[in-house]
């Protein structure tokens, strides 16, 4: 409780809660008795497309959240408001089969959250509901998971289920589904079960976390290419491409091993091979592509081992180091990076990081930067500088550059408390 606390603490600080309850008593009437959901945005600082390949990633919450606040209502109807004008109000029933909106509606994370509680524990109570967040939208920081997981403790408080984290995360991993992505686990775990000042190894099959304390001198950097990368848009087919491709070298691979019907996940795949076997092998094996596909995701398999080790040994250079092969390998072998994430990262390393990747799916979305807390403010004024200015000469981005780009403060999970 300690953590949602503070949350509260903090929230009361900024205009959120405030507006929150003004949003809420505009559509409903009064807000006592309701209950506040705060879920994290986050960033992947190692280990990106293989979380569906079953392999261990290592990403934080950062201090970006998703807050909704909730009263529950006595019959099945879900009423969402969002702070945002550009999400329109919406209305759904609970049900064993929730219809999605319009194509990419933003209420469809909500519908998808809904749909797999009652499926999961027959709940019949639904919530109305406002929502505001601070997590830039499609800027590859997890947005949509934040409103998945808060729309399901929503619907689990307002029911009074009580679940085990990892298990309501492995029931949303699978939820998110309902938008088309065939997404891995690694945003919702974090989203729920992060720990303050830390970044955490999320293992999968069976889903655990572990938590690794940042040490504070240690700053990332996020900054957004202004490119969308929108999870259930433009970038869905690319990404489930990936997905399948992966699927299919791992395929290849074990079929050429004398393995096919016995192996059937990385994970089991390098538990019996070296990494660097196997990486030799693949180009005889496979096609061009599907061997860069296979190359990718061991290796970056590998680099989490390695900068978890980095991380531990407080060895900040080395971590920097396994975050450039990381960019270069989701560039270069998988095929997800973007001109202007490339340039992100050229100008934060030119300007003292000591390493940096994209960071989530790519296809555009942000980078993050690794640097020490002294080089932090030169980092970002360069990005400001040869990046955010030069696309927006006519204006002045003021205010609006602390959304583009942050020091990511490690996080906490998701809350929920009642006012
Ligand atoms: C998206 C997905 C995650 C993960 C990343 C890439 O954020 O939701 O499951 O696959 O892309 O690492």
């Amino acid at each position: 409780m300690i953590d949602a606390e503070r949350r509260i603490a903090t929230l009361a600080h900024t205009p959120h809660l405030e507006l929150l309850r003004q949003r809420f008593e505009e559509n409903y009437g009064s807000s006592e008795r309701a209950t506040l959901v705060v879920a994290p945005g986050r960033v992947n600082l190692m280990g990106d497309h293989i979380d569906y390949n079953g392999l261990s990633v290592l990403p934080m919450a950062i201090q970006r959240h998703m807050a909704l606040l909730y009263r529950e209502r006595d019959d099945r109807s879900v009423r969402l408001v969002s702070s945002d004008p550009r999400f329109p109000n919406r209305e759904f029933q609970l049900a064993d089969q929730i219809a999605p909106g319009e194509e990419g509606d933003w209420s469809d994370y909500a519908r998808a959250a809904c749909q797999a509680i009652v499926q999961r524990y027959q709940v019949g109570r639904g919530f109305d509901a406002v929502i505001h967040s601070d997590i830039p939208i499609a800027a590859g920081l997890a947005s949509s998971s934040a409103l998945l997981v808060a729309s399901a403790l929503a619907a689990l408080h307002a029911n009074d289920v009580w679940t085990e984290k990892m298990e309501l995360a492995v029931v949303l991993a699978e939820a998110e589904h309902y938008v088309g992505t065939r997404g891995g686990g690694m945003d919702q775990a974090i989203c729920l079960a992060a720990r303050r000042h830390s970044a955490s190894r999320i293992d999968f099959d069976p889903l655990r976390l572990t938590a690794h304390p940042i040490p504070p001198e240690w700053h990332f950097v996020i900054a957004f290419s202004l490119v969308r990368a929108e999870k259930s848009g433009a970038a869905l087919e690319t990404y489930n491409l990936r997905t399948e491709e992966s699927g299919q070298a791992l395929q290849g691979m074990t079929d050429s091993l004398g393995h096919s019907g016995e192996i059937d996940s990385y994970s089991d795949l390098l538990a019996e091979y070296h990494a660097n076997e196997l990486i030799a092998k693949s180009g005889d094996v496979l096609d061009e592509t599907l061997m860069r596909r296979f190359v990718h995701v061991v290796t970056e398999g590998m680099r989490v081992r390695q900068a978890e080790k980095a991380l531990h040994s407080y060895d900040m250079r080395a971590f920097g180091e396994l975050m450039s092969e990381s960019h270069e390998s989701l560039r270069e072998s998988f095929e997800v990076s973007t001109p202007e994430l490339d340039e992100l990262v050229e100008i934060a390393v030119r300007a003292g990081a000591v390493g940096a990747r994209l960071t989530g799916a790519g296809l555009g979305g942000s980078v993050v930067a690794l640097c020490s807390d002294s080089k932090s403010k030169k980092v970002l004024k360069a990005l400001a500088d040869r990046f955010y200015k030069k696309r927006n000469k006519r204006r002045d981005l003021g205010a609006a550059l602390d959304d583009l780009m942050f020091v990511a403060e490690p996080s906490a999970g998701a809350s929920v408390t009642p006012l």
